[in-house]
């Protein structure tokens, strides 16, 4: 009986280390649901086709630092972190205070594909409304490739990928 085997699970739980960790496991949230690993590591391969346009990409990267911190140590500022961002689940930053309208389409499931990445560094608000990043844009294609090279550049630990020290 399923009702029985979770009081008897709660029950060893806190028999084992007390009420708190209880309740700490019965309330603790679902995790946000990640693309499988494939299609993220697929997302990240298209963004570093040219690697040699990273470069480029770190210089235009100063029009994102006030708010955004890449590589190691780094810090929430007005924005999340963006270590790992390509081919992640998008407003998954753990512990970051998304805008509702980000919170909307976190539900609705959008990625961070080098298309959706594209759209959003073009115009933040055409692609998710209500977003809170005060960022009128990037016009050139050209540099919103190069901006979402540099961000593919980062593992999700901040540690540069392969294809990047080849170029740096
Ligand atoms: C004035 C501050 C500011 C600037 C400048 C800015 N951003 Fe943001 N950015 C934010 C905020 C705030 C959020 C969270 C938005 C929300 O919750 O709606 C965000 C979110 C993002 C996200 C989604 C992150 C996630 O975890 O899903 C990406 C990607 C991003 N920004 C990239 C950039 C890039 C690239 C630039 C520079 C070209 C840039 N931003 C410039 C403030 C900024």
């Amino acid at each position: 009986m399923k009702t029985k085997t979770l009081w008897q699970t709660g029950a060893a739980i806190v028999a084992a280390s007390g009420f708190g960790a209880f309740f700490a496991v019965a309330f603790a949230e679902e995790p946000a649901p990640q693309p499988p690993e494939e299609v993220q590591a697929a997302e990240v391969a298209k963004a570093l086709a040219d690697p040699s346009i990273i470069p480029a990409g770190q210089r235009s990267f100063v029009k994102c630092q006030a708010c955004h911190m890449v590589g190691e140590n780094v810090q929430r500022r007005a924005g999340p972190p963006l270590n790992g961002v390509v081919g992640r689940a998008a407003g998954t930053n753990e512990g970051f205070r998304y805008s509702p309208g980000m919170a909307k389409v976190t539900a609705e499931n959008l990625v961070w594909t080098v298309e959706t990445l594209d759209a959003y560094l073009k115009a933040p608000r055409d692609v998710v409304p209500g977003t809170t990043m005060g960022f009128a844009g990037i016009p050139k294609p050209e540099e919103r490739k190069a901006i979402i090279a540099y961000l593919a550049s980062f593992a999700s630990d901040g540690t540069r990928v392969e294809a990047a020290k080849a170029v740096e």
